[in-house]
C-alpha cells in the first residue's frame, strides 16, 4: 500500500520498474464535480483541465512512454452545443498554455480520432502544436478528440479493403498488425493499464481494440480531483497485478 502520509511526493515511493508503459485515461465526473459544488458544468471541466496538466507532469516525471486522455468522444459532439463550444475553447487554451512545456519536456503531442469534425481554428491550433512538438522524445501525448472505437475500426476496415481492391494488399495475407497498422493508434505501444475516473464501470467506445490486454483501474474520484495521490495508488494498483497473458502464474513463476 502507498503512504498516504507522505505529503511531499505521493510518486516517489512507486517502483519504476514496475509501471505501465502505455496508460490510458477516461476523464469522466467532470460535470458531477461541479454540480456537487453548486457550480456550472464548464467550471468542472476547467477543473479538469488542470488535472491534465498535473498527470501529464507526473506521467513524465515517472519516464511512463505514452499516455492517451479521452478528451472527446464521438458520442460528445450530442451535448449542448454550449458545453460543446467550451470544451473546444477548453482545448484551445490548454494547447496554448501547454505548448512551451511540451516542449521543455520532451513531449511529443498526437491527436486520435476524426480531428476533421474540429472547428477549423482548433484544428489548427492542434495541428500547429502537434508540428511543433514533433521532436518529442520523451513522451507520446495523445488526445483522444471526436475519438470513437468502433469508429475507428470501421475506417481502419475501409482502408484495409481499399488497399485490397487496389491490388496492395491479398486479403488472405491479412493479419492482426495489417489492421492495427490501419488504427490512429498505429506506432504506439499497447496500453497496459486503463484507468476510468467518476465510479462508472464501462469503456464508452474508447480504444476498443488497443485494451485486449490492458489492466483496468476503476475509481468513484471525479476527474477534477484526479492528481497526484490518486494517480500513485492507480499505478500501485498496477504494479500489484499479476499480467499473465493467458499462461498459468507457475508458468511466470510468479504465484505458488
Ligand atoms: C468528462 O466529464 C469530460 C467529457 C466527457 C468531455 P463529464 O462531462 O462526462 O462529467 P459527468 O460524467 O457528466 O459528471
Ligand atoms: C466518456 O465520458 C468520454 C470522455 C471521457 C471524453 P462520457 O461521460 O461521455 O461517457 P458516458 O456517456 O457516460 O458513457
Ligand atoms: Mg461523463
Amino acid at each position: 500500500m502507498a503512504s498516504k502520509s507522505k505529503k511531499t511526493d505521493p510518486l516517489a515511493s512507486l517502483d519504476r520498474s514496475a509501471l505501465p508503459r502505455h496508460v490510458a485515461v477516461i476523464m469522466d465526473g467532470n460535470g458531477r464535480w461541479a454540480k456537487s459544488k453548486g457550480w456550472r458544468r464548464v467550471r468542472g471541466h476547467e477543473e479538469g483541465a488542470e488535472s491534465v496538466r498535473v498527470i501529464v507532469r507526473s506521467c513524465r516525471k515517472l519516464g511512463i512512454d505514452a499516455l492517451t486522455l479521452y478528451a472527446f468522444s464521438e458520442e460528445n459532439w450530442a451535448r449542448p452545443k454550449a458545453e460543446v463550444e467550451a470544451l473546444m475553447r477548453l482545448l484551445g487554451r490548454f494547447l496554448k498554455k501547454e505548448r512551451q512545456e511540451m516542449l521543455d519536456q520532451g513531449i511529443r503531442l498526437n491527436a486520435i480520432g476524426s480531428i476533421e469534425r474540429l472547428p477549423k481554428s482548433t484544428r489548427k491550433l492542434l495541428d500547429q502544436t502537434m508540428a511543433d512538438t514533433s521532436q518529442g522524445k520523451d513522451m507520446v501525448l495523445t488526445l483522444a478528440l471526436s475519438y470513437g472505437g468502433r469508429q475507428e475500426l470501421t475506417q481502419a476496415a475501409r482502408r484495409l479493403a481499399a488497399d485490397a481492391a487496389a491490388g496492395k494488399l491479398d486479403p488472405e495475407s491479412i493479419g492482426e498488425d495489417a489492421l492495427a497498422a490501419r488504427l490512429y493508434t498505429a506506432g504506439l505501444p499497447e496500453v497496459d493499464l486503463m484507468i476510468r475516473t467518476s465510479g462508472e464501470l464501462r469503456v464508452s467506445n474508447f480504444l476498443l481494440w488497443q485494451i485486449a490486454y490492458a489492466e483496468f483501474y476503476f475509481t468513484d474520484t471525479f476527474f477534477p480531483d484526479f492528481r497526484e495521490a490518486e494517480l500513485a495508488r492507480a499505478f500501485q494498483a498496477y504494479a500489484d497485478r499479476e499480467r499473465r497473458f493467458g499462461q498459468t502464474g507457475d508458468q511466470l513463476g510468479v504465484s505458488g
